[in-house]
């Protein structure tokens, strides 16, 4: 079994979404600790700030647009077509949350979460697989632990991400037999701006709510690396977010509704509204 560094320096291009900040610019940061040299091109809005050197290529993307995602599909395949010979690994990890209740949110926000969460990792993956077919490589995506059971006050959040956790493993089979694999990436509660952004006004880990399995970013690109260097198909972060994936999986869906429920509202509704139902 190759380690991750081996992994890594059979790739030629690497192709990452959501790598200026939290487990996307981890993921960069991890990638180039082992391999210094290693082409990685970043797709997001704004640009990862650290560890910029000649290798790390930004094509500044909103991934929520259609167009530009086929504007950075068409780049990357002029970058791709113009590399050494070596895998291809493609991370879509570009993501947000939207906390409270459906009737509450904002229409526009749920339809960009969906073009995001899901839209853009289908059309760049469709967009890319040509080429990483004939190169052989791995898509992986970043879903949640949240894409295993339904999410109340993150209803639309959480069945994106149960899209990405079902299609990757759909697209895995499909792919048997090719030179392409793919890997579901599954963390819990990981600290990035991720809770900011989704609008809880303080991250449910940092309440002193020593049951959350929290994790750092960090941790998330290590324990991704390592699994994309064993040829895992399936991670989900830690032994305790792999029992509450366990259970949201095996007990009655309506049971894991009502008990995920109950455990999401504590984390903002109850504790920063007070209106609680
Ligand atoms: N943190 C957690 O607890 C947790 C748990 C499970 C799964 N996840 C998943 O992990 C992934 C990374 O999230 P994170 O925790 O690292 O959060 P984060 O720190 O907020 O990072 C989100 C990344 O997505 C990018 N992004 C957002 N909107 C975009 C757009 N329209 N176009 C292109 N890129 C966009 C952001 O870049 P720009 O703003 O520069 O565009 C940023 O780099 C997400 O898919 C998330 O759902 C997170």
């Amino acid at each position: 079994m190759p380690t991750p560094t081996e992994y890594l320096k059979h790739t030629s291009v690497i192709i990452i979404t959501g790598g200026s900040s939290g487990i996307g610019c981890s993921i960069i940061k991890a990638i180039k600790k082992l391999v210094p040299t290693a082409t990685v091109c970043n797709l997001s809005r704004s640009k990862p700030g650290v560890f910029f050197d000649q290798h790390v290529i930004h094509i500044a993307t909103d991934l929520s647009d259609s167009k530009a995602v086929a504007a950075a599909a068409e780049q990357l395949n002029i970058i791709i077509a113009g590399a050494e010979a070596g895998e291809i690994l493609l991370i879509n990890n570009s993501g947000f949350g939207d906390y409270g209740r459906q009737q509450d949110l904002d229409r526009a926000k749920q339809l960009q979460m969906i073009d995001l969460n899901v839209r853009a990792v289908v059309d760049l993956t469709a967009h890319l697989l040509p080429q990483m077919l004939e190169r052989g490589g791995c898509v992986v995506n970043v879903t949640s632990t949240a894409g295993f059971q339904p999410t109340a006050y993150l209803a639309t959040y959480g069945a994106t991400k149960a899209f990405v956790l079902n299609w990757t493993l759909a697209l895995g089979e499909d792919l048997r037999g090719t030179k392409v694999r793919t890997l579901a990436v599954c963390p819990g509660p990981t600290r990035s701006n991720f809770f900011k952004s989704a609008g809880f006004e303080t991250p449910p880990m940092q309440e002193g709510a020593s049951w959350t399995p929290d994790m750092t970013s960090e941790l998330v690109a290590d324990l991704t690396l390592l699994a994309l260097a064993k040829g895992k198909s399936l991670l989900v972060t830690g032994w305790r977010n792999q029992l509450i994936a366990f259970f949201g999986s095996k007990f009655p869906i309506m049971v894991v509704t009502r008990v995920g429920a109950a455990i999401l509202r504590k984390m903002r509704l109850e504790t920063h509204q007070g209106n609680s139902k």
